[in-house]
């Protein structure tokens, strides 16, 4: 038996990074996962991916930001499993610069991924993890730049922030309603995905070349180094199972560090 048998796993932005890593994990510990993304080469990549090695995968192209997608996504995944336990609202994008040279349309294009796509799997998930009879656990991916300021990532953090805000209210909208849904966030440091390759085309005027997430985690990780993908797609394994069944409200923070303090490397 694995830690999420038979469960139904709806997971967004899941081509690639963190949404990929989740993907794998939960299908190999026993979950049906319903993979969502933009990129729909490499979600039907890894659908076949997880079939193969004997897991239970469906890919659904899907941009978060469109509700009227969300309907049609929801419904097909009622349709194929007949119920939901888990939704993982995963899919974000970063747009770093300057907040001043920053564009309204960017502003907004980020924030329709990465605060309305959130809300939307809340909107969706939470009635049809409803219509059965186990509770559900739907967890948001933050960030730790949703726990503090950013330079250079004023407009991602101020999206970041606002999910971990929405995860709390959400918990206690669940929770007063008796409903058995856990809502959870989940605080990223410095993760090796293509989010860092991205970050200089993510807006019209961004970097000229891409991140390196080895020096950003060398300078600023205590650990010293950046995280494999896995190592968030364990933390949401553990929210989405039974082994959290009194977490709601929560932050989980995976960030070698970075959040608690500095260290003087000997
Ligand atoms: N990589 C990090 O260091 C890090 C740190 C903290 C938080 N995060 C968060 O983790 C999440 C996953 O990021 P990642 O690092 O795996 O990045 P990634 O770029 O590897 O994956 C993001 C996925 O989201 C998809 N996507 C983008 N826009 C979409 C849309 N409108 N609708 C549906 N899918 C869409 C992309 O196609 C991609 O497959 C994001 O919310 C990100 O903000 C990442």
């Amino acid at each position: 038996m694995g830690q999420v048998q038979d469960k139904v796993a709806f997971i967004t932005g899941a081509a690639s990074g963190i949404g990929a890593a989740c993907a794998r994990v939960l299908a190999k510990e026993g979950a049906h996962v319903v993979i969502t993304d933009v990129d729909a080469v490499r979600g039907m990549a890894l659908e076949a991916e997880i079939t193969s090695a004997g897991g239970s995968a469906m890919f659904m192209t899907q941009d978060v930001a469109d509700e009227a997608r969300w309907k049609e996504c929801v419904d097909e995944t009622m349709k194929r499993f007949g119920r939901l336990d888990i939704a993982v609202a995963n899919a974000g994008i970063a747009i770093f610069g300057p907040v001043l040279d920053m564009t309204l349309a960017d502003w907004r294009r980020q924030n329709a991924v990465n605060l309305d796509g959130v809300f939307l799997t809340a909107k969706y998930c939470v009635p049809a993890m409803r219509a059965g009879t186990r509770g559900g656990s739907l967890i948001m991916i933050s960030s730790v730049a949703g726990l503090r300021g950013s330079g250079m990532l004023a407009g991602y953090s101020a999206s970041k922030g606002a999910v971990r805000l929405f995860a709390k209210s959400m918990a206690m909208e669940c929770a007063a309603a008796g409903d058995g849904i856990r809502v959870n966030s989940v605080h990223p440091g410095i993760i090796l995905t293509p989010i860092w390759e991205k970050a200089a085309t993510a807006a019209g005027g961004g970097l000229n070349a891409p991140l390196n997430p080895y020096d950003l985690a060398s300078a600023g990780v205590p650990l010293g180094k950046p995280a494999d993908p896995s190592e968030i797609a364990n933390g949401v394994l553990c929210l989405a199972s039974d082994m959290s069944s009194h977490m709601t409200g929560a932050e989980l923070v995976i960030d070698g560090g970075m959040t608690a303090g500095s260290v003087r490397r000997r």
